[in-house]
């Protein structure tokens, strides 16, 4: 494995477990145990993979499942982490593109897309950290978890998944090539690397973000639909604004927002 303890003070490599996420948050809650951040837990097999919006996250060999666990310092614990996910979704992107032969593109709120596919997707979780951080402590905990697609078999997902699902190696530039174990710890090393850069430099990040973002964004130009708490909003796609809300306007010219939503 690449040399990922230069990134990380803790890493926790697992065979099989329900979910790399549900186990961080189980040790963070667990008052009795201490933890050092950033810590990376990676598993080959995860048996109930969790998605956004309670949905679930199959993995099987050809995917790549882990979860970083990250204590803002202080210069990041002041501003407002809302617009975590786009940050990480394009700090994928940039791992990513090196490696493919397509411009990866983030879906806003945080789907990593290949040539208009899913390639990788984010659920980020946050807590309290009741156990005792080895650094200084801080009053919440965020889990980063990450799936990505290597080389998934996507007959194996359900039809509606498999058609608008890829993998790596559907893309790989023809440098590239080499044994699924090499590619999945090169993708793994590369957005750790790219993760952490962005979180250690968040505030700037987030500053640059609406500048940075059109170079991202999938969805601007198009036609889209919004299920947010409050009812559906469609319209073309306009990017996000500075909270990081996307920006719609529908066929009657009037503008709208939505921080949140599917
Ligand atoms: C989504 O697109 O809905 C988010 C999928 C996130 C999946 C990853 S795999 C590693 C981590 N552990 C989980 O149970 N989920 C995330």
């Amino acid at each position: 494995m690449l040399p990922l303890d230069t990134i990380f003070k803790q890493i926790t490599q697992l065979e099989t477990v329900d979910s790399t996420n549900t186990f961080a948050l189980e040790r963070i809650r667990n008052s009795a145990e201490s933890f050092d951040v950033p810590w990376l837990i990676v598993a080959k097999n995860q048996t109930r993979g969790r998605g956004r919006s309670g949905k679930s996250w199959l993995s099987d060999q050809g995917s790549l499942t882990f979860s970083i666990v990250w204590a803002p310092d202080d210069s990041a614990a002041q501003i407002d982490l809302s617009r975590l996910p786009l940050c990480i979704g394009m700090a994928i992107a940039d791992a990513l593109r090196s490696m493919v032969s397509t411009t990866p593109k983030v879906k806003w709120p945080n789907d990593v897309l290949l040539d208009e596919k899913k390639c990788s997707g984010i659920l980020i979780e946050s807590t309290a950290a009741l156990s005792r951080l080895g650094t200084d402590s801080s009053p919440h905990v965020f889990v980063i978890g990450i799936g990505i697609n290597c080389d998934v078999d996507t007959p194996q997902l359900e039809p509606i998944a498999a058609a608008r699902a890829t993998s790596i190696a559907c893309h790989l530039r023809s440098d590239q090539d080499g044994e699924q174990e090499d590619m999945k710890s090169q993708v793994l090393f590369r957005v750790c690397h790219e993760v952490m850069r962005t979180l250690n430099e968040l505030p700037v990040v987030l500053q640059r973000l609406p500048i940075e973002w059109p170079r991202y964004c999938f969805l601007s130009g198009r036609m889209i639909k919004v299920q947010t708490a409050r009812g559906v909003i469609d319209g073309e796609c306009h990017g996000i604004d500075e909270r990081g809300a996307v920006i719609v306007r529908n066929e009657a010219g009037v503008w709208q927002t939505a921080l949140s939503g599917e």
